[in-house]
């Protein structure tokens, strides 16, 4: 019995060493969601685009070269990249300003949507 009692406490010490010794918990992580889209107009954009010519459709909302990518979303939105998009042939298209649309890169009428409506429009800056 005494044995018994010898052991478990040795046990009781021993995990009691080691919660005291134990490392801290590691840092909380970093969060790998996606952002998302900032609001940069809230209609769409004619475009006449060429047939065979690849374009890339920015689906951050950050570029300031809208409808299309300017690199923004490597600095101001990581984990968006833009749509890249190659037409086959010559047409005028109207691509989504609010990038909500469904249909990427066109316009679905999403904007009309309330959430588009009432969200705060993106002025870019220069930072
Ligand atoms: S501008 Fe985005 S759905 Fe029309």
């Amino acid at each position: 019995m005494s044995t018994l009692v010898a052991k478990s406490q040795h046990r009781w010490v021993g995990l009691a060493l080691r919660r005291r010794w134990a490392p801290a918990a590691p840092p909380p992580a970093i969060s790998t969601l996606p952002s998302e889209p900032v609001v940069p107009s809230k209609q769409p954009f004619k475009a006449e685009l060429q047939g065979g010519k690849r374009y890339s459709w920015c689906t951050c909302g950050h570029s300031k070269k809208q409808p299309f990518c300017d690199g923004a979303h490597k600095f101001k939105a990581r984990g968006l990249s833009p749509l890249r998009f190659l037409p086959e042939k010559d047409a005028t298209v109207w691509l989504c300003g609010c990038k909500y649309t469904n249909n990427p890169p066109y316009c679905d009428g999403t904007h009309k949507q309330d959430f588009v409506v009432s969200a705060a429009l993106y002025e870019p800056t220069d930072s």
